[in-house]
């Protein structure tokens, strides 16, 4: 059996590009769901609902697996670059576009983001969905908007969560272009493209998040609902 996307370079991306495209849609599906918190309590309480359907929750487990593959194919990747490369990080002193910097801290700055992922949870996920699991009683969906609203209340949480914010910025410019270059736009017309494209895909995101924070951080939603 070819067992090329194990043995080889270019099959290990490979797996790095595809569960990080799948968890960048997570990402669309969650801002959306949160952009809910804006309109109101209710209809975030209906967003819940919906996404506590067991059609929705069968895909729990799927999103862990990608998001632990995407963690050791990362992981794997940057041992083997650093192996082959020795002490010297770049041979050539140039700098060109494709050692940006996030292209260059993309290891670093993904541990940011899952170190900030675990407090994440244990903020909203394991006191409303883990519970589920375990058979107990969790938070149920018509008091997380309270739940959120509590937290980014809290100026130092709001902080702690907008660098997140920022950390995923620079790693979904780079990560976007460079999945989709590994699976084949990789021609010089794509190569300006997809750089817009990876930027605006991560501002989307990133000012997304930071708008529903602030929302709350700010008091706005005080004055709204
Ligand atoms: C305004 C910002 C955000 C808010 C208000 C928010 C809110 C929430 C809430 C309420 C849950 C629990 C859902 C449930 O258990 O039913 C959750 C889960 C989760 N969040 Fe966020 N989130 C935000 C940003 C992010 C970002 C930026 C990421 C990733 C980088 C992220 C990753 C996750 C993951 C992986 C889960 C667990 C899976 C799930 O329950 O869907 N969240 N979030």
């Amino acid at each position: 059996m070819n067992l090329f996307i194990f043995n080889s370079s270019i099959g290990r991306k490979l797996i790095m590009s595809l569960s990080g495209l799948f968890l960048m849609l997570f990402l669309l599906i969650h801002l959306t769901v949160n952009s809910l918190l804006l309109v109101g309590p209710e209809a975030f309480q209906a967003g819940c609902e919906f996404m506590e359907l067991p059609v929705v929750t069968i895909m729990v487990p799927i999103l862990a697996a990608g998001f632990i593959v995407h963690i050791i194919y990362a992981a794997w990747l940057t041992w083997q670059n650093r192996k082959a490369r020795g002490s010297v990080a770049y041979a050539s002193g140039k700098k060109s576009e494709t050692t940006s910097w996030a292209s260059k801290n993309m290891f670093v700055l993904g541990l940011v983001v899952l170190g900030v992922i675990a407090i994440h949870l244990s903020h909203f996920w394991a006191k409303m969905q883990l519970p589920h699991f375990m058979g107990t009683e969790g938070v149920p969906a018509s008091q997380a908007y309270d739940l959120v609203a509590n937290i980014f209340r809290n100026p130092c949480w709001a902080v702690i969560y907008i660098i997140w914010y920022g950390a995923l910025w620079f790693h979904l410019t780079h990560g976007f272009w460079s999945a989709l270059q590994t699976i084949g736009f990789n021609n010089t017309t794509w190569y300006y493209r997809l750089r817009w494209i990876g930027i605006i895909f991560a501002t989307i995101v990133a000012f997304g998040f930071t708008g529903i924070t602030l929302f709350f951080a700010l008091g706005v939603d005080k004055l709204v609902h």
